[in-house]
């Protein structure tokens, strides 16, 4: 049984990356068992972006947490796992993870995914970039973490709709765990056209 923590932080305007990845998990890693913390900004902006509430994104996990519950298993190193994807992930996230700040639990799950040596991922979303963006990111890619900016996506594959842009990011999530997916049309050659 594959086990995944999924932390969706209030990187505004990608919620909707967190609400497809989740059901995405469910369509091809179904026997996944996935720790859901949801930070109290992604709620607020769950409602006005994707204009989901939060109960019908909570039951597509197995299990919830709310950002202040550190006491949760997923808090601990002892809990193991397959993988952390924090998407969206805001620079504010970015930077309590990159300096070690562990004051609520996708925070501190993070922190422990690195000293585990687990696999981390964060999809950001900002643009453009400040120089402490960037050397947030310098620092947690030297710590073990991937950093998948959602910003802006592949054009190779001519994407039509914003459903194609999004499910190109989330079937490159999929791949970065080893998880097939058919979410997106895969570079082939220039011949293939
Ligand atoms: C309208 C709006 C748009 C925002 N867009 C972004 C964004 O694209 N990327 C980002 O990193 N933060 C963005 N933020 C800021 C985060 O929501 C803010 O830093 C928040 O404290 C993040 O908290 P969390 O990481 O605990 O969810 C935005 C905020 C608002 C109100």
């Amino acid at each position: 049984m594959r086990r995944i923590v999924v932390g969706i932080t209030g990187g505004a305007s990608g919620v909707i990356y967190g609400v497809r990845f989740l059901e995405m998990i469910r369509r091809y890693a179904k026997d996944s068992e996935v720790y859901l913390v949801m930070s109290n900004t992604a709620v607020e902006i769950l409602r006005h972006e994707v204009g989901l509430d939060k109960e019908s994104i909570l039951k597509l996990a197995n299990r919830v947490y709310n950002e202040d519950e550190l006491g949760a298993p997923i808090a601990s190193g002892s809990f193991k796992h397959d993988g952390m994807v924090i998407i969206p992930c805001s620079m504010k996230t970015l930077a309590s993870i990159a300096h070690g700040i562990t004051d609520n639990l996708i925070t501190r799950a993070a922190d422990v995914a690195l000293k585990e040596r687990r696999k981390l991922i964060l999809v950001i979303r900002e643009t453009p970039l400040n120089l402490i963006h960037i050397k947030n990111m310098e620092l947690v890619t030297l710590a073990g973490a991937i950093v998948m900016p959602a910003a802006p996506p592949a054009f190779y594959n001519r994407p039509r709709t914003i459903d194609d842009m999004v499910n190109f990011i989330v079937g490159r999530v999929l791949d970065l765990l080893g998880i097939e997916n058919d979410l997106y049309r895969r570079w082939s050659g220039y011949s293939e056209e």
